[in-house]
């Protein structure tokens, strides 16, 4: 949460700063601020609520002297007012900050300093001016040993004109050279050009001048930045959630293709993951939010064709537990950005009990990648919009390829029935495809769900993780109440909430549980509650049953459907919120990456 952004270079850093800026706004954007050194070297600060646009017409005009940094924010400490955006003075130092600083009021009571804003920042403009004695560096390195918490800042000393000092610790931070200056970013992807940028190690200072980067007290990782990982606009589509659905057929295509052998075979040597990690008996699967639903999709999979015991959890619960992680386990780790506080508290957990531990990423260079050790990435490319979509369909295609490995490595699969198993998911891609046709039976959906208080969404077995997934995708982006509840689960409390015009989403996809699910329907309808049911093609009975609106995707029962469901919840959603005129990619109160426990 929250991002920082800055540039030293010749030329203007005003325009390219505040570009950069507002490719990092998925990180929050209740407010927005940049510094810049004018051209009498005079630091100049400008800050404004809401959104970074609203910084850019005020930075209309300005002009600077090539160096600036800037913020955009997800308020933790104090509330979204200008006073607490970023950047932050204190005396000579200025900065920028992501992350969360714990001692704040300590050192506020240490350094009897008052502040001007409410936040947990600014403090850190004053302990690094306190130490500062003509040696940015060295005042840096001294204020880190009283920092406690995670930070990535850039900061500017107000007699070091066209000079950047930088430094991190938990927090993500990248800097990039290219011919006209440097970059800095939280976020890689948001970098004007591919090619090879850095990532410091923690607690090292950089030096950030137009020639060039220099490390004090530590050294960097030199990683690529790819074509396919840097942030691209939303091409003409009108939100950032559309152009990423609209993609999913790709980003499957281009998740699963990497790990398949041309005979057929789940490889993951290409990520140096072995398969001794495998040979276990229990699999922990540990993610928040979306990513923790494609965790409860996979156990029906490793179940079911692996043989193997599984427990999602939900990350932030993880730790409280007391799970004791049992040395015939392996935890897998989900997370499209790579850096959320929770997930990373829990691997930090289960390593420290001496686990094994995997992880499934979608952004590159992340802190979770480098703590883990083992990954394998779902090759989705930047995920912009604050709802998760393709990260979603690419991770269940990341878990079921390693249930097939798992099953492959027991004996459970011979080398044919990893073939069809890795085949049926190759088909995902045009699952998908097809799925995107349902668009405009989902439109019309939408129109009658937009005004609901509360949509329930229901399904059993691996339909009741989809049914997950479905309330969560429409209540952050529609603020409609949802509620997903196991089909069988309804009569045990939560039917007394239908009445007659309360809405459902329902979801079947495998013959086993048809009867019973259909029997929640009927008691559904009898209550008045309408039922909008995505079922397969192929699923029989569905007819019989009167006053159901049916939606058939194209797909046969069985986990292949999962593909399809996905498609059309996240469709469904997003046709609400549009419908209702709400900020579909950056929904109110939340933020792309939370990177706060
Ligand atoms: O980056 P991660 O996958 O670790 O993020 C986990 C959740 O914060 C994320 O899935 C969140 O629930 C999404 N906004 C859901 O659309």
């Amino acid at each position: 949460m929250c991002g920082i952004y800055g540039y030293c270079g010749r030329g203007e850093a005003l325009a390219p700063v505040l570009e950069g800026l507002s490719r990092l706004e998925y990180r929050g954007y209740d407010s927005a601020g940049v510094a810049f050194f004018d051209a009498q070297g005079e630091i100049k600060t400008l800050k404004t609520t809401g959104r970074v646009q609203n910084l850019i017409a005020m930075a209309a005009g300005q002009e600077d002297a090539g160096t600036a940094i800037a913020h955009t924010r997800w308020a933790t400490h104090g509330g979204i007012s200008v006073k607490n955006a970023h950047p932050h003075t204190a005396g000579r130092v200025t900065l920028v900050h992501n992350g969360i600083i714990e001692n704040f009021r300590e050192l506020r009571a240490e350094l009897n300093y008052t502040p001007v804003s409410d936040t947990d920042t600014e403090i850190m403009a004053a302990l690094i001016d306190s130490e500062y004695r003509n040696d940015p560096v060295q005042a840096i390195l001294a204020a880190q040993k009283r920092l406690k918490g995670s930070y990535a800042l850039a900061i500017l000393f107000s007699d070091r004109p066209g000079c950047i000092f930088t430094v991190r610790r938990e927090s993500p931070l990248a800097l990039m050279q290219t011919e006209t200056g440097c970059f800095l970013s939280s976020d890689p992807s948001t970098f004007p050009q591919c090619g090879e940028y850095y990532v410091p190690d923690e607690h090292t200072v950089a030096e950030i001048i137009p020639e060039g980067m220099r490390f004090f007290a530590g050294a960097a990782q030199k990683l690529e930045l790819a074509a396919t990982n840097r942030t691209q606009g939303r091409e003409g589509h009108e939100h950032y959630m559309l152009k990423e659905i609209l993609e999913e057929p790709e980003t499957i295509r281009r998740t699963v293709n990497r790990y398949i052998t041309a005979d057929g075979r789940v490889d993951f040597s290409c990520d140096g993951v072995e398969d001794s990690l495998f040979d276990v008996k229990r699999i922990n699967v540990v993610a928040c939010g979306t990513a923790m639903h494609a965790g409860l999709v996979a156990a029906h999979y490793f179940r079911k064709i692996a043989g193997v015991e599984v427990t999602s959890f939900i990350a932030s619960e993880f730790c409280d537990a007391g799970v004791r992680v049992e040395p015939d386990s392996l935890t897998i780790f989900v997370s499209q950005s790579g850096e959320t506080a929770d997930t990373l508290a829990a691997l930090r957990s289960v390593k420290a009990q001496g686990g094994k531990v995997l992880a499934i990423i979608n952004r590159q260079g992340t802190v979770m990648e480098r703590e883990c050790g083992h990954v394998l990435h779902t090759s989705c490319g930047p995920e912009i919009a604050v709802a998760s979509t393709k990260a979603f369909t690419a991770q269940i295609a990341v878990l079921y390829l390693t249930a097939i490995r798992m099953a492959a490595l027991r004996g459970l699969l011979d080398a044919a029935g990893e073939k069809a198993e890795t085949a049926a998911l190759c088909a995902a891609e045009s699952i998908a495809r097809e799925t995107l046709k349902l668009r405009p039976a989902i439109i019309r959906m939408a129109d009658e769900i937009h005004t609901a208080k509360d949509v329930f969404f229901l399904g059993r077995a691996v339909d009741y993780a989809i049914a997950c997934e479905g309330a969560l995708k429409l209540k952050e982006i529609s603020y409609i109440h949802a509620e997903s509840i196991a089909a069988g689960e309804l009569k045990h409390g939560t039917i007394s909430l239908i009445e007659p015009g309360v809405p459902s989403v329902c979801f079947l996809t495998q013959e086993t549980t048809r009867s019973r699910v259909l029997l929640s329907v009927q008691e559904v309808l009898s209550r008045g509650g309408s039922v909008y049911l995505f079922t397969t093609g192929d699923m029989q009975g569905v007819e019989d049953v009167e006053n159901l609106t049916v939606c058939r995707m194209p797909v046969e029962k069985g986990f292949s459907a999962v593909y399809a469901e996905a498609v059309c919840l996240q469709l469904l959603a997003y046709e609400t919120a549009k419908r209702m005129g709400l900020p579909i990619d950056t929904p109110r109160n939340l933020a792309k990456s939370v990177t706060v426990a």
